[in-house]
């Protein structure tokens, strides 16, 4: 008989870690259905203490979601736990994750503490949480670093006090799998009561290992995965949800290891994350990056051609792609981009509906063929708020031995503004007639000019990171116009400063 591993989806919160990666709470109920559709069995849906916003979030995606577990992470702090549980009344399955360094650098470094009192607060903090659910996860944060045997009691104690799930982090992604793998397996053979909970992996992707890892740990006895879509997450990462659970679908004869997602709908996932949340998926990334399943070699090719399988271990419909469905074009109906928009995840009411097509139209005059990256990109635009500073109007003028010549229009709330300015290329003329009007000293620290598909009449995606008074704020645009695109970024993220008085 097959065993069953258990999905826990940590992109709304450690996903959501990550700089630049905020979503208002409309997209993170939208990001959560989604992983209801794709079938997690657990939603992590934020550190409810941490801010008003990520309170909200675990309330509104409570209510939203029907039926997997709502998760809301705490430290090993009453109130934090408190908070939590009030997060989470609407769930119809809630489970608070609480949890502490257990590592001799957090223990003592961290926490300034000692090995027995930190047992002590773990074992206090999952009694108190266990005063408002059931369902209690306790995580030994930096259990990668924590010696075996004291992590062994660490989780024997928790278990006892009620934990009816262990998480094992690897929190700075510094193990080797045959370590991870070693440790689940001797937590799995020395702590006495192992049985009566479930032991997690989640791992961080520092070293490039967070994938093995969790395979390690998951052959050794673990029975919950944490994993985020595209592997997102704080530095380099945690464990991509859809390579965990596409090594076990594609290696089911060794591992005999079953989850509940529903594979087809894991592209549409991948877009739908990347899209909201500004993060591009590197064309090269295995199962959902643009060439996950591309033969260029000629030699590659015709094989594939002669059989699939003789390059291909894995059908590209089965994580939802079907490049055949994938083009839509001018003459495109709405119905169709309906079609295209479900498959793709995204849930539209009829407003949104009538935008987004609206939208698709011009961009079709533009490009000749419209991708599933074209029409995710749309999405996002009729889901982001509207703009305090818009573009208006742009004109450049370079070209080789031309001294590159920009003309700008913003509309501040209301109000036009015009400047002109030179630059050393086109989009530093763009951007040096921005500053002249809005008179604030912002640099910009990283630029990064993306094209989606293919084509020179591709659309241009442009990610910013801009410091302003010593904090940093993240800015994306995307046009098939690359001047326009940098210029939509560093509005984007010039919108995002606090309001000057
Ligand atoms: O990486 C980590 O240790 C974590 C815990 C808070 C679960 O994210
Ligand atoms: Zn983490």
């Amino acid at each position: 008989m097959s065993d069953r591993l258990y999905i826990f989806d940590t992109t709304l919160r450690d996903g959501e870690q990550v700089p630049g990666c905020q979503l208002n709470t409309v997209e993170k109920i939208e990001v959560a259905k989604t992983l209801q559709d794709l079938g997690v069995d657990v939603i992590e849906a934020g550190f409810p203490i941490s801010s008003p916003g990520d309170f909200e979030s675990v309330v509104e995606i409570s209510k939203a979601v029907t039926w997997p577990t709502i998760c809301a992470l705490t430290r090993a702090v009453e109130k934090d736990i408190d908070v939590a549980a009030e997060s989470l009344k609407y769930a119809k399955k809630g489970r608070i994750h609480t949890g502490i360094g257990t590592s001799d650098f957090h223990i003592f470094h961290k926490l300034h503490s000692n090995p027995d009192a930190i047992i002590e607060r773990a074992v206090a903090a999952v009694k108190y949480a266990k005063k408002y659910v059931e369902d209690v996860e306790f995580y030994a944060e930096d259990a990668g670093r924590t010696e075996n045997e004291y992590l062994a009691k660490v989780v024997e104690a928790v278990i006892k006090a009620g934990a009816t799930v262990v998480n094992i982090p690897d929190t700075t992604g510094y193990t080797l799998p045959n370590e991870f793998g070693d440790k689940i397996k001797f937590l799995m053979e020395n702590v006495n009561g192992v049985h009566n909970a479930i032991l997690s992996t989640h791992c961080h992707n520092d070293l490039g290992m967070a994938t093995a890892n969790t395979i390690a740990g998951i052959m050794n006895g673990a029975r919950q995965a944490e994993v985020t879509i595209n592997g997102i997450g704080e530095r380099a990462g945690n464990t991509s949800l859809e390579e965990i659970v596409m090594i076990l679908k594609s290696r089911y004869a060794v591992l005999n290891i079953d989850t509940g997602i529903n594979t087809k709908k894991i592209y549409g996932a991948s877009r739908m994350v990347s899209t909201l949340m500004n993060m591009p998926v590197q064309p090269n990334k295995a199962i959902v990056g643009r060439n996950a399943f591309a033969h260029s070699s000629g030699i590659h090719q015709d094989g594939v051609l002669k059989n699939r399988e003789n390059y291909e271990i894995m059908d590209p419909t089965d994580v939802g792609i079907n490049e055949s469905g994938i083009l839509l074009t001018a003459r495109s109906g709405r119905a169709a981009l309906q079609h295209r928009l479900e498959l793709l995840g995204f849930e539209v009411d009829k407003e949104k509906l009538d935008k987004i097509y609206e939208d698709f139209i011009n961009l079709a005059d533009k490009k000749k063929d419209i991708r599933d990256d074209d029409i995710a990109l749309l999405v996002g635009d009729a889901t982001r708020k509207e703009r305090r500073i818009k573009l208006n109007y742009l004109q450049v003028v370079s070209g080789k031995d031309l001294k590159p010549m920009a003309t700008i229009r913003l509309d501040i709330s209301g109000e036009k503004f015009d400047a002109t300015s030179s630059g050393n290329g086109p989009v530093d003329a763009a951007i040096k007639a921005v500053k002249q009007i809005i008179h604030r000293q912002v640099i910009i620290e990283e630029f990064l000019v993306q094209a989606i598909t293919r084509g020179s009449d591709d659309i241009g995606k442009v990610h910013m990171q801009v410091v302003y008074e010593d904090n940093i704020f993240h800015g994306f645009g995307a046009h098939t116009d690359i001047i326009t695109a940098s210029v939509e970024a560093f509005l984007d993220a010039i919108n995002k400063l606090p309001v000057a008085e």
